[in-house]
């Protein structure tokens, strides 16, 4: 069983999703299909998969406008929420300290965080990759962790329609494998995202310690997306 989640950003609409959940519940599969979508489209109806957001408060309440607290997420029935996307990591300054506050509240919530992790293109070329997605794990998954999931997303490769190498995938996720089973979380599920697609997804999936996928523009459209969930038992 794989995990296949789709992170829409700031696409669809309460059609198009109710479009793509008519499309999944005929789908046969055995593996756990998950869609993070925008807060205002967290009302459909998900038979033969979850809902999920893409961003949480800091906060649990109070004078912070515009924000949404993780108990809110959980009160549409959503089962999990992303934090630390390298977009919010990006263009809202997120730091690991901030999107570990985020995964707790999740957490806190009964919600199940998406933490995700990895290097930018300049950390890549000054040889960094290793330090940044260790220290990522280690200062972003909160250490009395109950049940999580790391998402490796080389930032460098997101939307660009660039994947690392198969060897490059592995030692990422081994490493991050190795790091969650030094802080007693072992056995977490290990996704990998940066422009999947029905092409590579199969081959991705079958690198050791590569748990599912984060997939983001080839989750938007069902025949896209259908093809990816089918293509790994
Ligand atoms: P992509 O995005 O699949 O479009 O590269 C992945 C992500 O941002 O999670």
């Amino acid at each position: 069983m794989k995990i296949i989640a789709g992170n829409w950003k700031m696409n669809g609409s309460r059609d198009t999703l109710q479009n793509m959940a008519l499309a999944l519940k005929d789908v046969k599969t055995d593996n756990k299909v998950i869609l993070c979508v925008p807060y205002t489209m967290l009302c459909v109806n998900a038979i033969n998969f979850s809902l999920g957001a893409q961003d949480v408060s800091t906060h649990d309440k109070g004078a912070y406008t515009g924000e949404v607290s993780a108990s809110m997420i959980a009160e549409t029935g959503a089962k999990y929420v992303i934090v630390g996307h390298s977009e919010r990591r990006q263009y809202h300054e997120e730091t690991n300290s901030i999107v570990r506050q985020k995964a707790s509240n999740a957490l806190n919530a009964g919600l199940i965080p998406i933490i995700c992790v990895g290097e930018t293109m300049e950390e890549k070329q000054a040889g960094k990759t290793m330090a940044v997605i260790e220290s990522g794990v280690r200062e972003s998954v909160p250490n009395d962790a109950g049940k999580v999931i790391v998402a490796y997303e080389p930032r460098w490769a997101i939307g660009a329609g660039l994947t690392p190498t198969e060897t490059e995938i592995l030692g990422a996720h081994k490493l991050i494998a190795d790091t969650l089973s030094s802080m007693g979380l072992s056995g977490t599920p290990i996704l990998y995202g940066a422009s999947v697609k029905a092409s590579n997804a199969a081959d991705i999936m079958s690198i050791q310690f590569v748990d599912g996928v984060l997939v983001g523009g080839a989750s938007l459209k069902s025949d896209d997306f259908i093809p990816i969930i089918t293509s790994v038992k």
